[in-house]
């Protein structure tokens, strides 16, 4: 949650600070700020509300002018979204902005009223900015100030820092929440994520726990905190810069709709030899597979969502029991693991608090552990002992699609390895999937290409619900939960997905005349079974919109709307289903007129608990 930046350089630095933050506001975006070093003051401006609200805050009263600064895109957590409590904020000496929480601020706080300090803000941050006044007042040495703050402070941060008396020096720290120091030409950047600093350099350091960087006129320095200078790698970003623009989509979200059919084969293909699917490169041989006796899968949201069509696969092929368990329930509820339980974590951001947690605690009760992650270098690829990155590229838009379509992708790979490596399926039976999937992308595009303006009509007839039911069988009802999920976060309609049929023991009352039903029926065996569920809300008044494969006949008055799509093994049909359930929440959301990149009170990568 919440995004910083920093430069030091030749630019102009307001305008690269608001940049790199716009590449960052899938962070958080109740409020925005930025501070620059001006004729040797720190001038700050900031305001409630979007970063576009900030720049027009600015366009009147004119942006600070200078080359070096500190930025912020704010999700709150300490304190109401509110011009006050948004960063950058202040001690004597010090302006600061924080990603994170500051787990004991309450004691520091008392500590540092007692001690004279005034507080303006209910956030956590400030806190920080006037213990690192507190400490700089004593050393008047301001990487000193940070190493004492730092011992101080207990939770997950990472912060940009200026000091008064340092025009010429931007300062930053890293704890377990990420950032990386981006190294231009005469330039150098402080951001949470790589897409920030794309447009300037690919080159940068990947900050590890309690590192700090110091900025300026020499380039970036990077110390540990013992004082010491440390040589780091310098790492080149393989994204290229359209990665994170719009390239001509209006939305973030339909491009990477759009993009699904590369990322698929950009995750897919690197991992088959031979005609067969193979993980050595990720570190994970037959042998290992064969020791596993049980899987439990543990996420967040959409990538919880994608270990659910995982289990499917992975118990109906593999024969190997899985749990799939969401992150912030599992981490306390004492799981029972051994040595012969591997546990899959699933995850876009490689950040989310939980699931970090969950990932350590399974590593502390001997369980092997497999991350499934998109972004490079994160905490969770690092914890993880084996590791599968999905090559999405950069997700910008809070809703996840193109990360839930490669999640979906790798959940195969490793179902189909599995099941070959524990003598489940035989060779020519693992080539036949994974030629399967290799149909997958080109499938995604017909579906974009034929289903747009049919997603679109049927949005049209969504919008002005109050609720509605996403419900399927098996495989079917692993991806309603995904396409519902998607509905309620950008169209903010409620929403829900139920096993098809469960629906009688209760949710039934909930159908009244009009009320939409999203039934998901692509599986061939549940297929008759679904479709007397579909009879059954469609005799109590609901509209019917069908999901189901080309060809196959639906009986008269079932359907209200049909949602036909090309036909592959009714194993891998989620990837090709999910993408119209995609179709329809982007139109119902932006027919609504709501922000689909930026939906309310969301935030893309979750560091909070
Ligand atoms: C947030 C995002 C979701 C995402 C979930 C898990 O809630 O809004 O889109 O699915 O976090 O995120 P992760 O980065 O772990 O996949």
């Amino acid at each position: 949650m919440c995004g910083i930046v920093g430069y030091y350089g030749y630019r102009d630095c307001s305008d690269v600070l608001v940049d790199a933050l716009s590449k960052l506001e899938y962070r958080g975006y109740d409020s925005a700020g930025i501070a620059v070093f001006e004729d040797g003051n720190i001038k700050i401006a900031k305001s409630k509300g979007r970063l576009s609200d900030l720049v027009k805050k600015m366009e009147k009263t004119g942006k600070p002018k200078g080359i070096a600064g500190i930025g912020h895109t704010r999700w709150a957590t300490h304190g109401e979204p509110s011009d006050i409590n948004s960063h950058p904020h202040c001690g004597k000496n010090v302006t600061i902005v924080h990603n994170g929480i500051i787990e004991n601020y309450r004691k520091l706080k008392d500590y540092l009223i007692s001690q004279g300090k005034t507080f303006v803000s209910d956030t956590d941050t400030e806190v920080v900015a006037q213990l690192l006044d507190f400490y700089y007042c004593r050393h008047s040495d301001p990487v000193k100030a940070i190493i004492e703050t730092t011992e101080d402070l207990e939770g997950s941060f990472a912060l940009a820092i200026m000091f008064n008396d340092y025009p010429e020096y931007i300062f930053a720290l890293r704890r377990e929440s990420p950032l990386i120091v981006g190294v231009g030409e005469n330039e150098s950047f402080i951001a949470s994520d790589v897409p920030a600093i794309l447009k300037y350099t690919k080159n940068y350091y990947l900050l590890e726990h309690n590192e700090i960087a110091v900025l300026g006129r020499y380039g970036a320095k990077i110390y540990d905190l013992h004082y010491q200078k440390l040589q780091k790698e310098l790492k080149t970003a393989d994204w290229d810069m359209d990665a994170a623009e719009k390239c001509g989509y209006e939305h973030f979200m339909i491009k990477e709709i759009n993009e699904q059919p590369t990322s698929v084969k950009t995750t897919v293909l690197p991992r088959i030899k031979d005609g067969m699917p193979t993980l050595e490169e990720c570190g994970i041989d037959d042998s290992f597979l064969c020791g596993i006796r049980q899987i439990h899968i543990v996420a967040c949201g959409t990538a919880m969502h994608a270990g659910v069509v995982g289990k499917y696969a992975i118990e109906k092929l593999a024969r190997v029991p899985v749990n799939v368990e969401i992150a912030s329930e599992f981490r306390y509820k004492s799981p029972i693991l051994d040595k012969s339980d591997l546990v899959i974590i699933i995850s876009q951001s490689g950040e989310t608090a939980d699931s970090l947690a969950a990932l350590k605690l399974a590593k502390s009760l001997g369980a092997k552990t497999l991350g499934i992650v998109n972004v490079k270098g994160s905490s969770i690829a690092r914890e993880a002992e084996k590791l599968i990155y999905t090559l999405a590229g950069p997700e910008i838009a809070v809703a996840s699609t193109k990360a839930y379509m490669v999640q979906l992708s790798v959940m195969y790979l490793f179902a189909f390895r599995l099941a070959f490596a524990k003598g489940k399926i035989s060779q020519s039976e693992c080539e036949n999937y994974i030629k399967l999937l290799n149909e997958i992308p080109d499938k995604i595009s017909e579906v974009i290409e034929n289903q747009l303006e049919n997603s679109q009509y049927i949005a049209s007839k969504l919008i002005n619900s109050d609720s509605l039911l996403y419900i399927g069988r098996g495989l079917d009802y692993a991806l309603s939960m995904e396409g519902s999920l998607k509905l309620k976060e950008i169209s903010y309609i409620h929403s829900e997905a139920y096993a098809a049929g469960e629906l009688k023991h209760g949710t039934i009352s909930l159908v009244t005349e009009g009320m939409p039903v999203i039934a998901v029926a692509t599986q061939d065996d549940l297929f008759d079974k679904t479709i007397s569920n579909i009879k059954e809300v469609k005799a109590r008044g609901a509209t019917t919109i069908v999901v189901l494969k080309d060809g196959v006949e639906l009986p008269s008055d079932v359907a209200d709307y049909i949602i036909s799509l090309p036909k592959t093994i009714d194993l891998l049909m989620p990837m090709i289903a999910c993408v119209p359930l995609q179709l329809m929440a982007y139109y119902s959301a932006l027919l609504r007129g709501n922000d689909v990149d930026k939906p309310r009170n969301l935030a893309k990568s979750v560091t909070v608990e």
